[in-house]
C-alpha cells in the first residue's frame, strides 16, 4: 500500500514572532516552488505564534498543527488550550503524547487517548508520539514498551485517515544519536502489527508511521526509505528551512 509522506516540523518552545514569520514564510515559498510535492508538510509551532505562522502559510499547501491540546472543549483549565480552539485558529493536526510531554507533563498512556479522542472529535488528525528510554532499549524492552504505548494511547477509533504514529526513541531525541536503519524498521514493522491486532488491517496498512529523533538531511534519506517508515518528525532540524526542505526532498518519490 502507497503512503504519502508527511514530513511534520516540531517547533517546540522555540520562535518569537518575527523569527517565527520568517522560518513560515521560507517553509511556504520552498513548498509553492516544489515540482516533485512528493510529501505532505506540517508545522507545528508554539500557541503564541500560530496565528502568525497560520498567515504566512496560507495558500501555500503546508499543514499547520499544535503541539498538545487538553481533552475538553472549554472550561475551567487555567494555561490549557483546546481542540476547538486549535480549529479555530486553522489547526489540521496536533501532536499527542511527546515523550516530553510525558516527562515534564505526566502525561501518561490514557491521558493521550483521551486528548486523541477529543482531537478526533474536533476533525484534527493526531499525531500520537510513542518511543522507548534508553534503559529500556538496552535491557531489550523496547519492543513491548511501545506495543504497551501504542494500545494505551491509540483510541479504538483510530483510522489511516485520522492519525499518524510518530516512534521517537527517547534517547534519540535532540541528542544526535539515531537508531539504526534496522532498528528502526523492524519497530515500525512491530508498531504496524500492534496496530493491525487493534483496528484491523485496512487502518493499519493505511496509517503513516513516522520516525522522530536526531533526524537531519545527513541520515533523513536512508530512514526514509525504510519499508514501514512514512516520514518524520523533526525537531532541531524543522528550525532552520534550508534543513527542513532538505529533509523533506529526501522522501522516495511516488
Ligand atoms: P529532534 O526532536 O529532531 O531535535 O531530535 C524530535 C522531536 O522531539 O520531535
Amino acid at each position: 500500500m502507497s503512503r504519502r509522506p508527511l514530513i511534520a516540523g516540531n517547533w517546540k518552545m522555540n520562535g518569537l514572532r518575527a523569527d517565527a514569520k520568517a522560518l513560515a514564510s521560507e517553509i511556504a515559498n520552498l513548498k509553492k516552488s516544489d515540482t516533485a510535492d512528493n510529501c505532505d508538510l506540517l508545522v507545528c509551532p508554539p500557541f503564541t505564534v500560530m496565528e502568525t505562522v497560520g498567515t504566512a502559510i496560507e495558500g501555500s499547501g503546508v499543514f499547520l498543527g499544535a503541539q498538545t491540546c487538553h481533552t475538553a472543549e472549554s472550561g475551567a483549565h487555567t494555561g490549557d488550550i483546546s481542540p476547538v480552539m486549535l480549529k479555530d485558529a486553522g489547526c489540521t493536526h496536533v501532536i499527542l503524547g511527546h515523550s516530553e510531554r510525558r516527562t515534564d507533563h505526566g502525561e501518561s498512556d490514557a491521558d493521550v487517548q483521551a486528548q486523541s479522542i477529543a482531537a478526533h472529535t474536533n476533525d484534527l488528525i493526531a499525531v500520537i508520539c510513542v518511543g522507548e528510554t534508553e534503559s529500556e532499549r538496552e535491557s531489550g524492552n523496547a519492543l513491548q514498551v511501545v506495543r504497551e504505548q501504542i494500545i494505551g494511547s491509540v483510541p479504538a477509533g483510530a483510522s489511516a485517515q485520522n492519525t499518524v504514529i510518530a516512534y521517537e526513541p527517547v534517547w534519540a531525541i535532540g541528542t544526535g544519536k539515531v537508531a539504526t536503519p534496522d532498528d528502526v524498521q523492524t519497530m515500525h514493522a512491530d508498531i504496524r502489527n500492534t496496530l493491525k491486532d487493534k483496528l484491523g488491517e485496512d487502518a493499519a496498512n493505511g496509517m503513516r508511521i513516522l520516525y522522530g529523533g536526531s533526524m537531519k538531511p545527513a541520515n533523513a534519506k536512508e530512514l526514509l526509505a525504510l519499508a514501514d517508515v512514512d516520514g518524520g518528525l523533526i525537531g532541531g532540524a524543522s528550525l532552520k528551512s534550508e534543513d527542513f526542505w532538505a529533509i523533506a526532498q529526501s522522501c522516495p518519490s511516488n
